[in-house]
């Protein structure tokens, strides 16, 4: 028997059907209460709310589950590499070789940007933040591809795999000329026989006199860094993609708008405000117990970076698989005894014996290492969202797709509860009191 719900408002009773997703997730389907009763639900932060039904990302996060189109991410992490990842996330199965070989052709063509873009990256002050300038690229570099770029979704679906091979290949690229540009370093053009990460690396690194070879330990670092930031379900940045292509946007607009909203350190940006942490601990010569104290006072601005999660209540998967392999990278890079890993090892062994955090299931999330493992590889700080960014694009990617398809769907539209001023009438100017 198909399960119901039943709310009563007034003393009437309103059925409410159940859906159940393929994991048994369960969700009381709301779609007709206010033009059933006139009343809609208030749910601020989104925590209770299914805003869609998706195929691309699985998380229990009671249990510490991450699975990529059903795929464990511990699997993936093994196994696989970000861009048979990405093709997995953007086209919903691992890709046979034919299909691997093809995309990787794609990624490859597409890696260098339109010269006329390079200077594009001039118009911006010298200090400008590169997440700044990788939001205002990705949407620029659209409008070099009107044909992919059209906001009729059923033509822009037409080019999908098409669009996600120059948005996934270029990222790389704008991302590297974002920081070449901010600290007036010439452009490195990326290089036809050199694989995403080994690429990404060379544009970064290598001058003009000198190429630069990344390490074996430094790509297999970053390779593994980007697959597990690939797709996150419903997250901030995600909603907000998908909030974009609900109005019809493309793919470009969209991927756009998802870089503006990983930005914030409570998202995307929590891997440097993780260092930063670590650095002032540091610097006041603290071993990490003091800030433990202030960061269980409760205020915004003391929090423990990269310990908290809204779905996982338990350690982040991805967090674990991060910190087992940032012994090896490090290893392999003769990096021994730096001072903020031995400040966030205290941390988190304090943390994860301490009430407060117990009692909140606060655990380390993902961002908890990656930032040290960025450090470690060479990624200057300002840079660390960026890469974040790099890596979720698949996920954008492949949740613009879902609402783009869907038959059924419509722009996301919220109500709210409005809490403002009753109606009043204007006031001219001197009649105005100081507020
Ligand atoms: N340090 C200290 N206290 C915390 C922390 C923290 N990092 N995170 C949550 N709390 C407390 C919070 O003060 C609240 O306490 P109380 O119940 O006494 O008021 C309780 O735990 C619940 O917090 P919340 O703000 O309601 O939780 P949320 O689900 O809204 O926020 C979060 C989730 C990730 C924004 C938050 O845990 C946080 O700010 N963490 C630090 C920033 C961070 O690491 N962000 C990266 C998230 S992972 C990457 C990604 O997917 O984007």
């Amino acid at each position: 028997m198909n399960e119901t719900a039943t709310l009563t408002l007034n003393n009437k009773a309103y059925p409410l059907s159940v859906i159940v997703g393929t994991e048994s997730e369960k969700a009381v389907d709301i779609r007709n209460l206010r033009n059933d009763t006139g009343y809609v639900t208030y749910d601020e932060g989104f925590g209770n709310t299914g805003s869609c039904q998706s195929a691309v990302t699985f998380i229990d996060g009671e249990a510490g589950i991450l699975r990529y189109r059903g795929y464990p991410i511990e699997q993936l992490a093994e196994h696989s590499s970000f861009i048979e990842t990405a093709y997995l996330i953007i086209n919903g199965e691992l890709p046979t070789s034919p299909q691997r070989k093809r995309f990787s052709q794609l990624l490859t063509e597409n890696s260098p940007i339109h010269s006329s873009m390079e200077h594009l990256f001039e118009g911006f002050p010298s200090d400008a933040h590169p997440m700044a300038i990788l939001s205002a690229m990705l949407n620029s570099l659209g409008s070099y591809y009107p044909h992919l770029a059209t906001n009729d979704h059923q033509r822009d679906l037409e080019t999908y795999e098409a669009t996600s091979a120059v948005i996934i290949s270029k990222v790389r690229t704008i991302a590297a000329y974002s920081y070449r540009a901010s600290r007036g370093l010439p452009y490195i053009h990326p290089r036809r026989d050199l694989p995403y990460c080994e690429n990404f690396l060379h544009m970064m690194f290598s001058t003009p006199y000198e190429p630069y070879i990344a390490l074996p330990e430094v790509a297999q670092a970053l390779n593994l860094f980007l697959l597990l930031h690939a797709d996150h379900e419903q997250n901030c940045s995600t909603s907000t993609v998908r909030m974009v292509a609900s109005s019809g946007a493309n793919l470009f607009a969209s991927t756009a708008a998802g870089v503006c909203a990983l930005w914030g350190p409570l998202h995307g940006g929590a891997n440097m405000a993780v260092i930063e942490m670590l650095k002032s601990i540091h610097a006041e010569g603290d071993d990490g117990t003091k800030f433990i104290e202030q960061a269980k006072l409760g205020k915004a601005d003391k929090r423990l970076m990269g310990f908290g999660h809204r779905v996982y209540k338990h350690y982040d998967p991805r967090a674990k698989i991060i910190k087992e392999s940032f012994y090896s990278a490090l290893a392999s890079l003769g990096i021994k005894d730096d001072p903020l890993l031995n400040i966030a090892m205290r941390l988190e062994e304090a943390a994860l014996r301490d009430e407060y955090f117990l009692a909140r299931k606060l655990y380390p999330n993902v961002d908890f290492y990656s930032g040290l493992i960025m450090r470690a590889i060479g990624i200057p700080e300002n840079m660390f969202t960026v890469m974040f960014a790099i890596g979720r694009m698949p996920g954008w990617i492949a949740n613009w797709k879902e609402v783009a398809a869907n038959p059924k769907g419509r722009i996301y539209r919220p109500r709210q509860i409005y809490v403002g001023a009753n109606l009043r009438d204007y006031v001219p100017p001197h009649r105005r009191k100081p507020g």
